[in-house]
This record gives structure tokens, sequence and C-alpha cells, in this order.
């Protein structure tokens, strides 16, 4: 952590000359339990975790931004007053994506001052671990703090996903940017994503002797494209189909009624969904009654409920889930957006590396390219480093 701080200030004083204003950092995140239901105004449980995207900002006399990456060439630069979706493209779509969605949610673009910013991050990219929601995150705490607007964390999840759905193009929920901004060491974030209320649910893996890691299958995926958007079609012609605004309003109890109005494919997206709200019920209970070690059985019903219900596994992520279960872990599942990315495994940590050399055997066997597994830790939300 210290050592991307030292690096993000030497990038930026090396780029622009000046030292910077300050420093801000926001965490990728893994989700725990609750796929494909943020849109469907249901519930989630992702936490942060202990890898994290560093920026440092200085502000201008001006009203021009500039932003630079440690993992892009260019310095992508542009006035403030022709900042809009159609104007951004590639990866300073996330960081300028956020000044624009400010606009949109309250700032006054005309008051503010310009800024500089340059961004490094830890957060692996295209593992389903959010890399994108921590720039995004990390950005907006960081304009919420020197423009004064004093907007709320939620507020400023709302603006992070705008700002992947409209500059980005990614028709994502809110999930990713709100375990950036909320979460906290050891828990996950419980959140409703009609209301928008959270609970901060303590995780308790240490104590338990537990770990969670994760198996990044290196297959990328997008969510700009195919997939993810045909999901959420599915989803959205179920509700209008059962005659209900969103799935948030269709319970387990509803499905045998469910079944005879939708075709079959509908049925299952629209199945998946429903069942994961409840799971994610269940493992928030599970959890404060019983603990870790309890919840396996229902992130394993989650996997198979993607695998067979929703359709966005792939084979790479069905071999790292059987190989964990098989080989002692409590619970395993793909975790994110699916077709791609990874998969989670909650494990006791005495179990931890025979795992690892299960997984690395299982792969090779299939034919399919070494995974990276690393363990992840719940940790702190975005905030400001220095
Ligand atoms: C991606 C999206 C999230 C969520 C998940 C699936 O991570 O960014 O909003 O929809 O997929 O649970």
């Amino acid at each position: 952590m210290s050592d991307i701080r030292d690096d993000v200030r030497a990038g930026f004083n090396e780029l622009f000359g000046y030292e910077p204003a300050g420093m801000w950092s926001a965490p990728g995140r893994v989700n725990l339990i609750g796929e494909h239901t943020d849109y469907n105004l249901g519930f989630v449980l992702p936490f942060a975790i202990n890898r994290r995207t560093v920026i440092a900002l200085g502000l201008r006399e001006d009203r021009v931004a500039r932003v630079a990456s440690s993992f892009a060439d260019e310095v992508v630069e542009i006035d403030l007053a022709e900042l809009s979706p159609a104007h951004l493209h590639g990866w300073a779509a996330y960081p300028l994506g956020v000044a624009w969605a400010m606009g949109e949610r309250g700032a006054d673009l005309a008051a503010v001052p310009g800024f500089d910013i340059f961004i490094e991050s830890d957060v692996p990219v295209g593992a389903g671990l959010s890399s994108s929601a921590a720039i995004e995150s990390a950005v907006a705490i960081a304009l919420n703090d020197v423009w004064h607007l004093r907007l709320d964390r939620p507020t400023l999840a709302g603006i992070g996903q705008l700002a992947e759905n409209e500059a980005v193009g990614a028709p994502t929920g809110i999930m990713d940017q709100s375990a950036s901004l909320l979460g906290r060491p050891d828990s996950a974030v419980f959140l409703d994503c009609r209301s928008l209320e959270s609970d901060i649910i303590d995780l308790g893996f240490v104590p338990a002797g537990l770990v969670l890691l994760i198996i990044d299958t290196g297959v990328s995926h997008s969510h700009a494209t195919g997939g993810y958007a045909e999901r959420r079609a599915s989803c959205e012609l179920g509700a209008r189909m059962l005659g209900v605004g969103s799935l948030r309003d269709v319970t387990v109890d509803d499905l045998p009624r469910a079944r005879g109005i939708l075709d079959d494919v509908t049925f299952r997206r629209v199945r998946h969904v429903v069942t994961e709200n409840q799971r994610v019920l269940d493992t928030v209970r599970t959890l404060r009654e019983s603990g870790p070690a309890a919840i396996g059985e229902l992130l394993d019903a989650s996997h198979l409920s993607m695998r067979n219900d929703f359709e966005i596994s792939i084979p790479e992520l069905d071999l790292a889930v059987e190989t964990a279960q098989a080989n002692g872990a409590i619970g395993a599942r793909m975790t994110g957006g699916g077709f791609g990315g990874a998969a989670i495994a909650l494990i006791r940590q005495d179990d931890l590396s025979r795992l690892q050399v299960a997984i690395d055997g299982a792969f090779a066997e299939h034919g399919f390219r070494q995974p990276d597994t690393f363990v992840v830790v719940p940790a702190r939300g975005a905030s400001r480093e220095i």
C-alpha cells in the first residue's frame, strides 16, 4: 500500500511537475453472495478487499481536466465544459465519467476548478474484482472532497454507477461501487439495492480459522457487451410478464405461478434471481447466528443456480468450484458478472495449500491456462490517504 502511494506521488510529480493536493484510495470488491440481483433491486453481500486503486489529485486554476495512469501511456485532457459520455473513450471514461456524473447529480461543473489526476492500482483487471469501481470510487471521494460537494457515500456510489452505465457503456448495477465505498475490515456490506440501505455484517473469518481464496481463471469478460446485457434484458422481460416493477417483488412462493406464465429460459433466469435473493438473506442470518463456517451450502447452491438457471458460468469456473468442493472448501461459487473472471472458495487456512495444489493440477489436466490463486481479506472502503 505505501509502495503504491509512493509510486503514485512520484508518477504525479513527474508528469504534472507539482505536488498533488492529496491522495485517495478505494478497494476492489469480491461478492460473497447475491449475483445479478443488484439491477433487479434485490440483495447483495459483497466485501471490499485488500487490493486498492490509489489516486493523486491536484487542482488547476483553469477548467481543464487531465488524467494519467501507470497502465496507459497517454495523458487524456478535456475541458470540463466538454465533459459528456460521447467525448469519453477507453480507460479515461472511468475517471472522467465520474466527473461528468457529478455534474448530473448536483455539482455545478461551471463553477468548479479543473484537476490533474494520476492513477495506479493493484486490483487485478478482468478478474471480476471490480477494478473499474475502485477507480470510480477513488475519483468520486476525491472530487467530493476537493470540490466541497458533501455528497454522502450512497450518492457517490450512484455517481460511479452512472459513469459506468453512461460513460463506459456497461449496464451494471450498484453493488460494486457500494462495496468499494462502504466496506469495513473483517465485514461484508449487506445492501438492499432498492432502498439503498446497508448494514455492516461481521464475517468472522479469522476467529473461525477461515480464508477466502480467489481463483482467477484468467478468462476475461466484458460487461459492456454480450451476455451481461442479455441476462439483464431477460430479467426485465420476466418482470414485465409477471406484472411487477422488478424481480424484487417476486418471492420463492411465487415461482410455481411464474412457471405457468414464463417460457422455460425466462423462468430459469427469474428463478435464479428470486432464489439468490433468498440465499443472501439466509447467508446474513446464518452468519449472525452460526458464523461463516455454516454458509457453505448457500455458496454451493448459488453456484449451481448460476450454472444451471442463469447460465453464466464457464467450464474453467465450474472446474475451480468443483475442485474446491472436493478438496475441503466449506463452500465455493463463481463470483461477479460471469462468462469469465474468478471463483471464490471459503476454506480453512490449514487446507489452503492443499487446495491450491489441487487446482493447479486440475487445470493442467484439463488443458486450461493456469489460474491465479490468492487470498483476499475483507478491508476498509474508500478513504483519503493524505
Ligand atoms: C458485475 C456488475 C454488478 C453486478 C454483478 C453481478 O459485477 O458490475 O453490478 O450486477 O456483475 O452480480
